[in-house]
């Protein structure tokens, strides 16, 4: 895999530079972008690009109904520089628009999953997405673990590099896969059938391995503990996750009650009406030696319903971790939307956290294999 700054800058002028990007953010009541992060952090591609004067077609989906609009999200990337949306993907009208842009512009087309043929990855739509330009990158890590037409079609079309947030992703969870000593792995979400393979690889690679969220209550479960009403997957986990030494569960955790009022309590103390909502203040110390004694630490998952405000153990693990980054005595790298969500009103800065990942799939995906159908593809 290439990136784009190996290629000669001086050459990039006027050269129509097609970027797939991940710009696949969740959306606030008004129907503007709720969350500006991979935005922000998609741009320092497209803003490279600029800069040496390519003309910058940018391509992304939103969501999974294929009637979504990226129309808002060319609204906020206007907070970063200037940016035209069209409302079309290979029609006349992008063809048209791309034929009259000037060394420097950025066009943003409409989201590739309007057509059908994006998800089937074929052959002819990626054929036409790639005859809009003379040079592909990629970019879009967090989408990568699909094999789409945008993702692995056009690199047979087209000279294909990773764009700068690609590549930053892969070194970063390149060496999470073979972390140093010590290292403490943190997963939450919920269907532990998903998460199963992961946490295995990471019982292996990783000195520890801490279950929070939905997932921790299967392990409680497995181990016996009484969990209510708590969410609990499909398929239990094995015997030997469960009982293996380095798996940590939580120590207590937070239940709510049929009336939402919410209690912290040992898991053995759960009673029927009870749900699990997040963690408590004793598995936080629990983990606090571990934290203070890791090189290295990957976290995907917060610890709680945090979309029902239950943030604040999330928030204590995160100022843990944010103490040691920031002397500089361990690394971190923590991932999945579900957790940056729950981190963004914790006041930490993002630098003081280590690298966040874009990807929540996709980064346990790699995290898994060491590679993606989107990476490989770019050869
Ligand atoms: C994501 O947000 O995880 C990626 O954009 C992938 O989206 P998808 O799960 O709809 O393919």
């Amino acid at each position: 895999m290439k990136c784009i700054d190996a290629f000669p800058p001086a050459e990039l002028k006027g050269k129509r530079v097609l970027v797939r990007s991940d710009f696949n953010v969740p959306m606030n009541a008004n129907g503007e972008v709720g969350d500006i992060f991979r935005l922000k952090r998609g741009w320092e591609t497209i803003k490279y690009l600029s800069q040496k004067g390519a003309k910058v077609i940018v391509i992304s989906h939103i969501g999974r109904d294929p009637e979504e609009s990226l129309e808002p999200v060319a609204r906020a990337l206007k907070k970063f520089g200037p940016v035209v949306y069209i409302s079309d993907i290979v029609g006349s009208a992008a063809k048209s628009a791309v034929s009259a842009m000037r060394d420097g512009e950025i066009l943003l087309l409409e989201n590739l999953r309007r057509d059908p043929r994006e998800k089937k990855n074929d052959v002819s739509f990626a054929r036409e997405l790639a005859s809009l330009a003379e040079i592909f990158v990629s970019d879009a890590f967090a989408v990568s673990h699909r094999a789409d037409a945008s993702l692995v079609g056009i690199p047979k079309f087209l000279p294909s590099y990773a764009g700068l947030l690609l590549r930053d992703e892969v070194v970063q969870l390149t060496a999470a896969l073979h972390p140093p000593r010590p290292s403490l792995a943190i997963v939450g979400g919920a269907k532990f059938e998903t998460k199963d393979p992961v946490i295995r690889s990471f019982l292996s690679a990783y000195d520890h391995v801490c279950v929070v969220g939905a997932i921790a209550n299967d392990c409680l479960k497995g181990k016996g503990f009484p969990v209510g009403r708590s969410r609990i997957s499909e398929h239990a986990p094995a015997r030997e996750v469960c009982e293996n030494p380095h798996l940590i569960v939580p120590t207590d955790v937070t239940a709510e009650r049929l009336d939402k009022q919410a209690f912290v309590k040992k898991p053995q103390d759960v009673l029927p009406e009870d749900k699990i909502v997040d963690i408590g203040p004793d598995t936080v110390a629990t983990l606090a030696p571990y934290i203070s004694e890791a090189k290295f630490i990957t976290w995907n998952g917060p610890t709680g319903i945090f979309e029902e405000g239950y943030t604040s153990y999330t928030h204590a693990i995160a100022e843990l971790i944010a103490n040691r980054v920031s002397r500089g005595s361990m690394h971190s790298v923590i991932g999945g939307g579900d957790t940056i969500a729950a981190l963004k009103n914790s006041g930490i800065p993002e630098e003081k956290l280590g690298f966040f990942s874009t990807g929540g799939g996709a980064m346990l995906e790699f995290l898994l294999k060491g590679t993606l159908p989107g990476i490989e593809a770019l050869g």
